[in-house]
């Protein structure tokens, strides 16, 4: 063992998967009957236990969940020049996709509860920043047509779909959410990631359950399933004659990934239970804590608290967050600050962003902690330490 691999084993680390299940042996089944490529029985499986985890008509699996944005965007129609309303406060792969496809973001401000993309403000955009013009609703600012929504559902926690759905309907837009942080967590009584006209799901190795790398999209629209299929299938309409109509995409996961996260599925409702019990436990041990605030759950919500994540007011904790990263880190904890603002990076600077109030005051304090499932009592108890022994020193 070379020392960098023995100091990373003692690192107690972000989120890291878990994998005691039957992943072994569905992927020796694939090694051992030649079934490795895009096509073969967990593939099908897989697709078949999402859509019926999340409640939904169809499922496609994919690479990754950034090709599952992409292709939403593509079979929602969505074009070059067009806007779609995104969260301010999230990962970037989402906002990368809109490129992808042409279009361009549009930031909305997020809740300063929640953390999560506001209804409200998305409200406020349309009726009072967006006009109609021709039968299409454009953005006043850019001139541009506004086609869709995109929540994020951010750490394991769901956006307030009702009234965003309810404001889309209005005016005729798409809503396409990217789930792939929120697997398994509850918006009211529904599975995160059932409600939108289609939502893409992430399998990475640092979520909730994980093929190495994929992803999902699902649906209710026939339509649209099968032309997601299609898409991520290179257009294929001859496979014989090797006919192409249109430009595709080689989007689609293995079986062998597949065969994992057939076995992965089996663990997911209980891969919840415990980093809800975890969440639990640091929500006990860090609940006295002067300048810290802890994450919450909104009432219409059951997080699954993928990333655990904390607020540290830098004026009354007596250091900022990214001062405390390198403390912990030093103390082999690894933590991760949130997203820069989407707004501010340079390929989105000219893109139009509604007031980012909130996410600019979030995105300096959180702090997500560790929080993988196989977290152990004893580094936990570490870590709620250590933390409270930054703020002494
Ligand atoms: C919110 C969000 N969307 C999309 C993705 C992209 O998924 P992938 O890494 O599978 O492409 C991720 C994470 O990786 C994510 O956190």
């Amino acid at each position: 063992m070379s020392d960098t691999t023995r100091q990373i084993d003692q690192m107690i680390p972000l989120c890291e998967p878990r994998m005691t299940g039957k992943e072994w042996d569905y992927i020796k089944d694939c090694l051992e009957t030649n079934w490795v490529s895009s096509v073969g029985q967990y593939v099908d499986k897989f697709e078949g236990q999402m859509a019926d985890y999340v409640q939904k008509k169809y499922a496609v699996a994919c690479v990754n969940g950034t090709a599952a944005l992409h292709t939403a965007l593509l079979v929602a129609g969505i074009q070059p020049q067009e806007e779609v309303l995104v969260s301010g406060l999230t990962f970037v792969a989402p906002v990368n996709a809109i490129r992808y496809v042409g279009a361009y973001p549009v930031f909305i401000d997020v809740q300063p509860d929640t953390w999560q993309m506001d209804p409200q403000k998305v409200k406020n955009f349309l009726s009072n920043q967006c006009e109609l013009k021709e039968g299409c609703l454009v953005n006043k600012t850019t001139k541009r047509r506004v086609r869709a929504i995109l929540p994020v559902d951010i750490l394991g926690h769901s956006v307030d779909m009702d009234p965003v759905l309810d404001v889309a309907r209005q005016y005729g837009l798409f809503v396409i959410e990217d789930a792939a942080e929120s697997l398994g967590a509850l918006y009211k009584e529904s599975k995160v990631g059932s409600k939108a006209d289609i939502s893409c799901f992430s399998f990475n190795g640092n979520k909730i359950i994980t093929t190495g790398g994929g992803g999902m999209l699902v649906t209710d629209n026939r339509d649209w399933a099968e032309r997601c299929r299609y898409l991520t299938t290179q257009a294929k309409d001859d496979p014989l004659e090797s006919i192409h109509e249109e430009i595709g995409y080689n989007y689609r996961l293995t079986n062998i990934q597949a065969a994992m996260g057939v076995a992965q599925m089996a663990e997911l409702d209980a891969y919840v239970k415990i980093k809800r019990s975890n969440a639990k436990k640091y929500h006990e041990g860090l609940s006295d804590i002067e300048g810290l605030s802890l994450p919450q759950e909104a009432s219409w919500a059951k997080a699954t608290f993928w990333l655990y994540t904390v607020l540290i007011d830098e004026n009354v904790f007596g250091m900022s967050s990214r001062e405390v990263l390198k403390d912990l880190k030093k103390e082999g904890i690894l933590t991760r600050p949130f997203w820069h603002p989407a707004y501010r990076l340079k390929p989105f600077q000219s893109c139009y962003a509604d007031q980012q109030e909130i996410v600019d005051k979030l995105y300096a304090r959180g702090l997500s902690l560790p929080s993988s499932v196989g977290l152990k009592e004893e580094e936990q108890r570490r870590v709620i330490q250590k933390l409270k022994d930054c703020q002494k020193s």
